[in-house]
């Protein structure tokens, strides 16, 4: 592997295409690579071009695509390839490919540079839905994730044919979060990602509640959930069971996550209540509205017409403190272990680090993550962040991509975890 890349700009990764309809789909994973400043080598087994020709992944990579371990003999392409490569994504992983990855078969540039490599290696599967179920594709994912692949769940839908179910291609965005997680999370021995959150389950709660005025008004915030997902992935790969609490987030499920949609922020309390006992860490990286309307009118609230500088008195109430909430009602047990997020800006005086060693001290989570939110962050894909133990005491800092500042976080939070019993 070369001097490790961490996040998808510069990075060489290899995108070998299986023999699937959801080949086409793949251009689109392609691009959104690209795009983002990463040197993309296409590999697509024989079988594939039959539904996505060479030309297309030719124009797309900018790069010659190699297909059989026959060609460019004299560059050694059939380890080269694999061997330089930070990070490799198949997408569609077919059953057959899923079989012959298992067992470690290197009869085309794909598999050969998939046994070769060293990199974090993510599987996009796509098959029809009793492919998926069947015993020995069941133990093929076993094995391969055991092993430290990635092998992301394909999502349910309509599939090729009149059927639907488990076995469409997870959506471009959602295989390129879970590359950019896999290319950042720490590697294990053999430069695979570690799996230090196998057998850990987290619920976390992500993007902004809206709390309803009327039938067509509500308060609400500008978090898109971005972080929130950037974590959601980070632990997916890190091999973490994961719940999505998601408050109007319009972004793609990340594969293998359990989401559940709330609205509110009474709805996200009663959520996060119901299932605090179950998991081993609570994420709190949703902005959760302080307020809510005292009472939401049931008709429009209108204008008065004849007087023009009238506005409606709003009466608004306290919402619950959910995150003070979940320290609270843990009590002294230490399972879940408890994050909460402090987006400040300071002001009259004070900077916005000393609110947020005040805001750890007074909420009582095992983790604050502070960030200054004075130049605005939200809906960007960077961040900066401080982490704070529950003294107010700096933890860590992390800087750079959302995905980058959720593997920090997730690596404090590993340190917190009670131990497995
Ligand atoms: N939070 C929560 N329940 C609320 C409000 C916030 O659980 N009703 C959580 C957020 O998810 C976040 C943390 O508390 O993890 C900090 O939220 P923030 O809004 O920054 O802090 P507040 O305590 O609301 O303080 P203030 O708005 O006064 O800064």
């Amino acid at each position: 592997m070369s001097n490790q890349p961490r996040t998808l700009a510069g990075a060489r990764v290899l995108v070998g295409v299986g023999g699937g309809i959801a080949a086409y789909k793949t251009a689109h994973l392609v691009r959104g690579l690209v795009g983002e400043g990463a040197e993309v080598r296409v590999v697509p087994t024989p079988a594939s071009l039959e539904f996505v020709g060479a030309a297309t992944w030719e124009a797309l990579s900018h790069h010659r695509v190699l297909t059989s371990v026959f060609e460019d003999v004299d560059e050694v392409a059939h380890v080269r390839h694999g061997q330089e490569a930070d990070l490799v994504v198949v997408a569609p992983a077919t059953a057959d490919l899923l079989a012959r990855l298992r067992i470690g078969r290197a009869d085309d540039m794909l598999t050969a540079s998939a046994l070769v490599t060293r990199a974090p290696l993510v599987l996009a599967p796509a098959m029809h839905t009793e492919m998926w179920e069947h015993p020995s594709t069941r133990e093929n994912v076993a094995v391969l994730r055991e092993r430290g692949t990635t092998v992301l769940d394909p999502a349910v839908g309509r599939l090729t044919g009149p059927d639907s179910g488990p076995g469409r291609l997870p959506e471009p965005e959602a295989i390129l979060d879970a590359a950019r997680a896999a290319l950042s999370a720490p590697r294990d021995a053999r430069g695979g990602v570690h799996r230090d959150l196998l057998g850990r389950e987290l619920l976390i709660t992500a993007g902004g509640t809206r709390e309803d005025l009327d039938p067509v008004r509500f308060l609400a915030n500008h978090s898109s959930g971005r972080q929130g997902w950037a974590l959601a992935h980070a632990a997916l790969v890190r091999g973490a069971r994961v719940r999505l609490a998601a408050a109007n987030v319009q972004l793609e499920t990340p594969p293998g996550a359990r989401r559940s949609d709330v609205g509110s922020a009474a709805e996200l309390a009663e959520l996060v209540a119901a299932e605090l006992g179950e998991v081993d860490a609570l994420v709190m990286a949703a902005a959760v509205a302080d307020f809510t309307a005292a009472g939401r009118s049931d008709a429009k609230i209108k204008k008065d017409e004849d007087d023009p500088d009238s506005v409606p008195a709003l009466a608004l109430r306290r919402t619950r403190d959910i995150l003070r909430h979940s320290v609270e009602s843990r009590g002294q047990s230490a399972r879940p272990a408890i994050v909460g997020f402090a987006a400040e800006t300071g002001g009259e005086g004070t900077a916005a680090l000393d609110l947020a060693r005040a805001k750890a001290r007074r909420k009582g989570a095992d983790l604050l993550v502070f960030n200054d939110v004075s130049g605005g962050v939200f809906g960007a894909a960077d961040n900066e962040v401080r982490i704070l133990d529950r003294a107010g005491e700096e933890v860590s800092r992390a800087a750079g991509s959302k995905t980058l500042v959720a593997h920090a976080v997730l690596d404090a939070l590993v340190a917190r975890l009670p131990q497995v019993p």
